[in-house]
């Protein structure tokens, strides 16, 4: 039934402007987003600039990309060009058609943007809020602010590339305030920012893309530590003409990594929160660690699980991609098989967890030899003392009488390990354990490593043979380099005091 012609309602430019600015971004996230769009256009070089000192604050992306022509960059300023119906190459970070726009208004009330293509013009366009407002039209200045006029002349220089600059920045809480305090909380920002990008674009960084912060080039953040984990079975899940590459990984024990390594392994949130699986849209990382509502909680003992999947920018919608690009939901069709990887990457990385023994091999690792072996037969499992380990071989094999009685000691140790209390213990203290082991006197290993090569070297093998076997194993696979430079050591002091 008509009644009556259908009416326009346009939305008031100065209000919609206005709630666009909350979809919730950080300065982080809101960087990344442009980020998406430097990458989207080829760019290698893409540089921060966040301008705290002085009257001139503004934020500003510079890339070497492949710019935009007049009509491209009038379209692009557009609220929701290109939007999801849009087909996109399938190198595309972008979706909404919005990005640009969101995430720099999200910071400030000013957004220039200047671009130049090969063999083209150098050209600039400006969205300002309170003109906007002032106007109640949404148009597009062409004027150029002082600080845009210097970007305007370094992208002129450019064969090509373009520039976003923020300025009337408003929403970055520590940009309001007195320039004494700003500088203090900048760097604290910078840090949070500099983690965040390594974070999302590790895969484009570890390709050879540039990504510079201020002064100084941003290192990727690699959450899989591939040369030091193990990697569990890898599968390709379909849909329809999709598909979805999954790589679980079992990172390894902390009594593997140095402090360093262990500290910055942690990541961003820190390693109970970095567990789970990690979505990545195009080698863009969209989710850092989550078990994505599937029913598993982060727990201790399965943050040494990580599991990358690959997903293409075909399945946005299945996937409930939002605009900020930081929260998916899995789709029905693929929670069985997600379930499933999930829980084999958790119990395996438990049993890392918990004995930091074999599984904690890196795959493309020599073997190593640990002290402790767990047997499984099928009813229960049980921990044993190898003795086959080359410093309990050669405790067992001195000669000594008291042989059968040190294997009845060992014997009582492994059925008397106190199991129960163990566990009653925070996992903080047992990691404690672990540094303990860490901080082991290196004269107390020297001692018995010697102890156990001359073992070695009486049942004949050469010196490198015995030296080489007993350096695989634990504990002195972890002291490798310390142990050789003591030895070195040891044998030219003894030279000095012979040739004295
Ligand atoms: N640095 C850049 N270099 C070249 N073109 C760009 C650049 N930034 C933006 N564009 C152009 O502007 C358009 C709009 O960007 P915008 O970020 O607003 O949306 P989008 O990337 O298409 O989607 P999304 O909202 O998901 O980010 C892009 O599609 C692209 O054509
Ligand atoms: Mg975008």
């Amino acid at each position: 039934m008509l009644r009556g012609k259908p009416e326009e309602v346009a939305p008031d430019p100065g209000n919609l402007v206005n709630s666009l600015r909350d979809f919730g971004y950080t300065l982080p996230t809101a960087l990344a987003d442009l980020l998406d769009n430097s990458l989207t256009a080829n760019a290698f070089h893409i540089h921060v600039i966040v301008e705290t000192e002085g009257s001139n604050t503004h934020i500003a992306v510079i890339d070497n990309g492949q710019g935009m022509d007049q009509n491209t960059l009038v379209e692009a300023m557009r609220m929701g060009t290109c939007g999801p119906q849009f087909l996109r190459q399938n190198n595309d970070l972008g979706r909404f058609g919005l990005g640009m726009k969101t995430a720099s208004l999200s910071l400030g009330q000013c957004l220039t943007v200047i671009s130049k293509q090969e063999d083209s013009d150098t050209i600039a366009r400006c969205w300002d809020i309170p003109y906007i407002q002032n106007v109640h039209r949404w148009e597009l200045l062409q004027d150029l602010t002082p600080v845009a006029e210097q970007y305007y002349e370094q992208i002129k220089k450019k064969t090509s590339g373009t520039a976003v600059i923020i300025e009337k920045i408003d929403r970055v809480s520590f940009m309001q305030l007195p320039e004494v305090q700003r500088n203090r909380y900048a760097s604290i920002s910078l840090e949070l920012i500099r983690k965040h990008l390594a974070m999302v674009f590790h895969r484009f960084i570890q390709e050879g893309v540039k990504l510079q912060l201020g002064e100084t080039l941003v290192p990727p953040w690699d959450p899989f530590l591939c040369n030091k984990s193990t990697r569990l079975v890898c599968e390709r899940l379909h849909f329809m003409d999709n598909s979805i590459g999954v790589f679980p990984f079992v990172l390894p024990h902390h009594s593997h990594l140095t402090e360093k390594e262990h500290e910055d392994a942690g990541g961003l949130h820190g390693w109970n929160d970095h567990q789970g699986f990690y979505i990545y849209r195009n080698k863009r990382l969209i989710v850092p660690g989550s078990w994505l509502n599937l029913g598993f909680k982060k727990e201790e003992h399965f943050k040494l699980a990580r599991i990358q999947v690959d997903i293409p920018n075909t399945m946005d919608a299945e996937w409930h991609l939002n605009v900020m690009k930081s929260h998916v939901s899995v789709p029905a069709y693929l929670r069985d098989d997600l379930l499933r990887i999930g829980r084999a990457a958790r119990k395996e990385a438990g049993e890392v967890y918990r004995f930091r023994g074999e599984r904690a091999a890196p795959t493309d690792a020599p073997a190593e030899r640990y002290i402790w072996k767990r047997t499984d037969n099928q009813k229960s499992v049980r921990y044993r003392i190898d003795i086959t380990h080359p410093v309990i071989q050669s405790l067992l094999h001195t000669g000594c009488i008291h042989e059968t009685l040190l294997r009845h000691a060992i014997d009582l140790i492994e059925r008397t390990v106190p199991i129960a209390t163990m566990l009653q213990e925070s996992a903080k203290a047992i990691e404690g354990g672990v540094q303990a082991e860490q901080q082991l006197e290196i004269e107390q290993l020297v001692e018995m490593f010697s102890f156990t090569e001359q073992f070695y070297v009486r049942l004949g093998k050469t010196h490198k043979e015995a030296r080489e076997m007993v350096l695989m194993a634990e504990p002195f696979c972890r002291f490798q380099k310390q142990l050789l430079m003591r030895l070195q050591l040891g044998v030219s002091e003894g030279k000095k005091k012979e040739d004295g």
